[in-house]
């Protein structure tokens, strides 16, 4: 395949960046005053203002041309199609068809993807709607009233990250919790308060091979039979299962009833708005479900259709292909102003860097650019009070997107609060008695740093505020950070699927710059190999440790053992007290 470094388009934004990387942000707002509006877009609720980002208009023709170069349309329209993007692995990638509405039509490898989609979604919904009308009994008759999903990675994060953000529309009476850690204690926290015989658990793995999931469903089994009694009732009527393959859930013991699909079509990461968000489709109701799915479609349409220079997703991709590629940028920056976005970052974390942290391309060469940028973030404020001083003052060019909305999240009618549990604590979203603060404030931290970052503050302007000469370089703010910042009226489910589409077609834009397979993730499985191997060593009755194995490694298990008085504590390791 070509390699896009060796193009004339490249080689323009090469020649350009030399134009363009001294130059101050505060310059180019001065040469251009119309770049505040004008280099904005709208797509659904979202708002992008990507004026205080480094670079002229003609960055931004010359970013365009290069997509266009790298077969952008084509590939969006390949994926659009069902075509087996997933070359590795010999797949489509159809997120795009988890939120079409009924009336499309889509047949990919002669199947009918779409009346695949809704005949699951409306089982979810049945089940939402009986989980919430009291009427699932468990193994006692007593009703279902808390879900526990287990699942790990996209199993996990996405539907966790949804159901934080979304506290507003919780259900009454239904409490969600998360499991996802090999860890016990996050099973124990998890289940921490709740009654087994009013708990469903819903297992959720796309492969149902995955070892965390599948021991954390055990250790959840245990903990019911210990309660209720051995009998296969409490596997048929405390477990759902969702899968791509229902045979494995069949297998646990989960009732056919119980047993929901996700497609081999999407890959983990994607797949939140699959059956993988049965747990959240419980928690806020199946209308709040397909606000979601209607916000997902609604930035997929966009993403589609719109002009490349004016598509926000494009422009995203472009953009984060500008920083890292030609202005040197390792990270970027997640910076959700909502405490309900504060699992955002770690589900971006998964989708951007499973899905570009790549070294070889499509076709197994070497890639020949950097590739899969770091993502981080938190919400701010807090944010503001730990690592900002970093994006002000540091040495390191750090991206950022700045997500804000124009309303609070909170004190929603009928909105409940949800109980404590992995990652879902503090969940009172009636107010619980608390005004709403001071949230104009709040919207207007996020300003500040925006322009600031850009705009920094230069020696002349510390010393004429009179300070001290000695401490002036030590208040010069360099400015010159590239921000984008994405506004929203409120935190609705479709404002949060329209956001989670914006970054899943982003990180398309980028895997089709670099050349890579944004939905393979080979790299996670030597380490599963690896631990499966030394799990034994670490046992009671530890096989002999291999050779092969390295002296660090060996030296690490041997601390465990003696630690755990598994093993006679070598001489070097000195006396135990
Ligand atoms: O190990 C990585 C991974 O394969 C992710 O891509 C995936 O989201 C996660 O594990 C969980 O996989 P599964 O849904 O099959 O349990």
């Amino acid at each position: 395949m070509e390699d896009i470094t060796t193009t004339e388009e490249w080689a323009a934004l090469v020649k350009h960046r030399g134009e363009v990387e001294h130059r101050h942000l505060r310059e180019l707002f001065a040469a251009d005053p119309a770049r505040g509006t004008e280099l904005t877009v709208q797509a659904g609720d979202l708002y992008l203002d990507y004026a205080k980002h480094r670079v002229t208009r003609q960055t931004l023709d010359l970013l365009v041309a290069l997509a266009e170069r790298a077969g952008l349309r084509a590939a969006i329209d390949a994926m659009y199609a069902g075509e087996h993007v997933n070359t590795s692995e010999d797949r489509p990638a159809l997120h795009i068809a988890l939120r079409l509405p009924p009336s499309a039509d889509l047949v990919v490898d002669g199947r009918d993807v779409v009346a695949e989609v809704h005949q699951a979604l409306d089982r979810m919904g049945e089940l939402t709607d009986r989980i919430q009308a009291g009427e699932l009994p468990g193994a006692t008759g007593r009703p279902v009233r808390n879900v526990v999903n287990i699942g790990i990675g996209g199993s996990d994060l996405g539907p966790l990250m949804a159901y934080v953000a979304l506290a507003d529309y919780h259900q009454p009476g239904v409490r969600c919790r998360f499991v996802s850690n090999l860890d016990p204690t996050d099973l124990q926290d998890a289940v921490a308060g709740l009654d087994p015989a009013e708990t469903l658990f819903v297992v959720s793995s796309k492969t149902f091979t995955t070892i965390e999931t599948l021991r954390n469903a055990e250790s959840a089994r245990r903990w019911l039979e210990a309660a209720l009694g051995t009998g296969p009732e409490v596997a048929a009527r405390h477990f759902a299962g969702v899968s791509a393959n229902t045979d494995r859930v069949r297998g646990f013991g989960i009732e056919p009833e119980l047993t929901f699909p996700t497609f081999e079509w999407v890959g983990g990461r994607y797949s939140f708005d699959s059956a993988i968000g049965l747990a959240l489709m419980a928690g806020i109701g199946r209308e709040s479900f397909a606000g979601l799915l209607a916000g997902l479609h609604t930035m997929d349409e966009h993403f589609r259709t719109a002009p490349f220079a004016a598509n926000m997703p494009v422009l995203q991709g472009l953009l984060g292909v500008w920083c890292a590629n030609f202005l040197g940028a390792q990270t970027h920056a997640v910076l959700p102003y909502s405490s309900r976005l504060r699992r955002f970052p770690a589900y971006l974390q998964q989708l951007t860097m499973e899905s570009t942290g790549k070294r070889v391309r499509r076709d197994g060469s070497p890639v020949t650019t950097t590739t899969g940028e770091i993502y981080w973030g938190e919400p701010g404020t807090n944010g503001q009070h730990a690592f900002y001083q970093l994006l002000h003052q540091g040495t390191w060019p750090v991206p950022a997107d700045f997500i804000g909305f124009a309303e609070p999240s909170g004190g929603a009618a009928g909105s409940h609060g949800v109980g404590g549990g992995h990652g879902v604590d503090g969940g009172g979203v009636d107010g619980g008695g608390v005004d709403g603060g001071d949230y104009d404030l709040f919207l207007a931290n996020l300003l500040a740093q925006t322009a600031v970052l850009a705009f920094g503050r230069t020696a002349e302007e510390v010393a004429a505020e009179g300070s001290d000469p000695a401490v002036v370089p030590h208040r010069v703010m360099p400015g010159n950070q590239p921000t984008s910042t994405i506004l929203a009226p409120r935190l609705t489910p479709a404002t949060l699927g329209q956001l989670v589409a914006l970054y899943e077609h982003t990180v398309f834009v980028k895997g089709v710059v670099w050349g890579v397979n944004c939905f393979d993730q080979w790299g996670v499985e030597l380490g599963k190999a690896v631990a499966t191997q030394i799990a034994p060593l670490l046992g009671a009755e530890p096989p002999e440790v291999p050779p092969s194995l390295d002296s660090s490694t060996t030296e690490l298990v041997r601390w465990y053992r003696t630690t755990l008085g598994r093993t006679e504590r070598p001489d070097h390791l000195g006396r135990a007290d």
